[in-house]
């Protein structure tokens, strides 16, 4: 099977502590047969990039300022964290649109400014509980990756996350035939964009130990990003269980 993407995002959910037991138990998962990203808060990367040093886990961030190096007082600069040792960057999470209103182009910036200094975007797109009990999601979708993505980005330096947002943190995940339709209306519009390019799309929302095999056993999709479940080390052991060891 190729090797599917596992990307955790801690969010804001650990403290020093809990964080430094996290990177032992991820790094548990160092010989697992998949792409895993751990994205912690900013001040704990410098230790996840030491932890995970010599392994193919990959550390990433949850956000990341269109803006350059300079006088920018509480932005990070993608040039920053490239110059760490970050390698991926996730953009447009639900809740930082929410919370910081950010509007389609800002999330286009932010892509830009990533790829410009050499990390991989992980854009999330999602619809909302309306849009999808009205039967919009492929439209809303398709919206949202026609103005987020700028022609300008290279779709090597892309993953796409369908995170619906009805399903993000309330137990309730898409199911993984919901989840594959949507996932093969968003590669139809990466593969205009990119021809020749493939654009891997995963899917999170409410992934868990108990479901994350429904997922990633389904061709089409690329792999899982994982929020609360990330946060809880037994459940990363247990995904563990779960993802094959490279043979
Ligand atoms: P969840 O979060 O796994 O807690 O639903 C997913 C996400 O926010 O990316």
């Amino acid at each position: 099977m190729k090797q599917k993407y596992l990307i955790l995002n801690w969010k804001s959910k650990v403290t020093y502590d809990t964080a430094l037991n996290l990177l032992d138990a991820v790094k548990t998962m160092a010989d697992a047969n998949a792409k895993i990203v751990v994205c912690p808060p900013y001040p704990i990367l410098k230790d996840a990039i030491e932890w995970f040093k010599g392994t193919d886990i990959e550390v990433g961030v949850q956000d990341v300022s269109a803006l350059p190096v300079g006088a920018h007082t509480g932005e990070v600069s993608a040039e920053l964290l490239a110059s760490m040792g970050v390698k991926y960057a996730i953009i447009g999470h639900s809740e930082v649109r929410a919370r910081h209103k950010l509007k389609n182009a800002d999330v286009k910036e932010k892509i830009l400014a990533a790829q410009k200094a050499g990390l991989i975007a992980i854009l999330c797109i999602g619809e909302d509980e309306k849009a999808y009990k009205t039967n919009k999601t492929n439209a809303v979708l398709k919206k949202q990756l026609e103005e987020c993505i700028d022609e300008r980005v290279a779709g090597e330096t892309l993953v796409v996350a369908y995170e619906p947002i009805w399903a993000i943190g309330t137990g309730h995940a898409a199911t993984p035939i919901v989840a594959s339709d949507v996932i093969a209306h968003i590669k139809c519009i990466t593969d205009d964009m990119y021809p020749f390019v493939v654009v891997p799309v995963i899917y999170g929302g409410s992934i868990k130990a108990n479901n994350i095999a429904d997922f990633i056993r389904v061709a089409n999709i690329d792999g899982a990003l994982v929020g609360g479940a990330s946060v809880d080390p037994d459940e990363v052991l247990k995904i563990l269980g779960v993802i094959e060891k490279k043979s």
